[in-house]
């Protein structure tokens, strides 16, 4: 693992290493994947403009986050299925975060439990995602096993009545192997996803299960039953945003799904600034999408984001080294963020100022 020495040298080798199920399933976007390319360039059209001669000497990445101090702002994003990259999966990546001291977010469709997580990083802070079913027992139990198992937030995922066309995962009849099932489910909804007739097992699991009828009240009614706070993922719109602090939530979570919904939808960096400018610091806004290096964080918090999460760069530390791989990762980008900090003459996270990053159209402009 030595020679592996940023996110992408992690993604090279782990296509080398999962199977070809896995591996389409990981890195697709939908459609096009233009959406999915435009993630990472969008970042690449961002210009930094460090200052100088501002005593550097002492930097300290720590942040707050819904009142919880965590060490970086750099938190794992809900992927679903980890034993597919490694026999460790969630909980092995649930456990680098707990090393790490940030935030881990737990998949619904997870193939470790809610329990499991709980018991492997009793002492990390973990966040759960949740899908709403159609029974809302089942959504019910969800939240109350999170609740009891420590979990300190939930994050609800509302880009997704289905999942997005992954054409990879329609040729290759995606499904989950037959050793692994959603461990948070019993029966049909635990295992539904090991077989397909045809196309991705995947959008066939949702059709029946997922409730596509959700509206804001849904929202409402998820406040309503817990007392955790509640942080909405998947939002890209200035007018989305402003509905969604109306209502109440304590969090934003400014992301398209790995661009895995909607291709054409628009990078999250790029939607960033709106929702930033929309919620006027009522409540905390986090990015992810595209994030693959410590200046892409630097970007995101520049441009008003609180914290940023990695999705795909966590699988592929699971995929290369289990744990170790997934804190190698997080080490990646503590180090390339605490360079670009120095670099820039920032010693914290609050001296990231927002005239620090520009569009690339700015400098023709002069
Ligand atoms: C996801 N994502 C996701 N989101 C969610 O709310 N629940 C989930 O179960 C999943 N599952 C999932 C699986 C895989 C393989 C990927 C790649 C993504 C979306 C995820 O939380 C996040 O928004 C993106 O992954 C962020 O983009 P990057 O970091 O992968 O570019
Ligand atoms: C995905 C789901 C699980 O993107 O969120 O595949």
């Amino acid at each position: 693992m030595d020679n592996l020495v940023c996110v992408s040298d992690f993604e090279s080798q782990a296509s080398k290493i999962l199977s070809r199920n896995a591996l389409d399933y990981y890195k697709s976007g939908a459609g096009q994947q233009t959406t999915l390319q435009n993630n990472k360039t969008a970042f690449t059209k961002l210009r930094i403009r460090p200052r100088f001669l501002t005593n550097v000497s002492n930097r300290d990445l720590s942040t707050t986050i819904l009142g919880e101090k965590i060490s970086i702002p750099i938190g794992i994003s809900p992927t679903a299925m980890q034993r597919m990259a490694h026999p460790g999966g969630e909980c092995s990546n649930a456990k680098a975060a707990e090393s790490f001291n940030t935030i881990f977010t737990l998949s619904t469709i997870a193939t470790s439990s809610i329990e499991e997580i709980a018991e492997a990083a009793p002492h990390g802070l973990k966040w759960f995602q949740l899908y709403i079913y159609i029974d809302r027992n089942v959504t019910l139990n969800l939240i109350r096993r999170a609740e009891k198992a420590g979990f300190k937030a939930i994050a609800l995922t509302v880009d997704t009545p289905m999942f997005g066309l992954r054409l990879a995962d329609v040729r290759n009849k995606f499904t989950l192997p037959p050793h692994l099932k959603f461990a948070n489910f019993e029966g049909e909804k635990s295992t539904k996803i090991n077989t397909t007739q045809d196309g991705s097992g995947l959008n066939n699991y949702v059709e029946k299960l997922f409730d596509t009828s959700l509206t804001w009240d849904d929202v409402k009614w998820l406040k309503s039953v817990t007392n955790l706070p509640v942080v909405i993922k998947g939002i890209l719109t200035a007018e989305d945003a402003k509905i969604a602090v109306d209502i109440g939530v304590e969090g934003i979570w400014v992301s398209n799904h790995g661009a895995r919904q909607v291709d054409g939808v628009p990078a999250s960096i790029e939607a960033l600034p709106e929702i930033v400018k929309a919620v006027e610091g009522k409540v905390e806004v986090y990015l992810d999408g595209g994030v693959t290096d410590g200046t892409d964080v630097f970007k995101a918090l520049a441009l008003g984001a609180k914290m940023v999460f990695i999705g795909r760069p966590t699988l592929w530390g699971l995929a290369c080294n289990g744990e170790e791989g997934v804190k190698k990762i997080l080490e990646i980008l503590r180090k390339e963020f605490d360079f670009a900090l120095a670099l820039t003459g920032c010693s914290s996270v609050v001296d990231i100022k927002k005239e620090m990053v520009v569009h690339e159209s700015y400098y023709a402009k002069i």
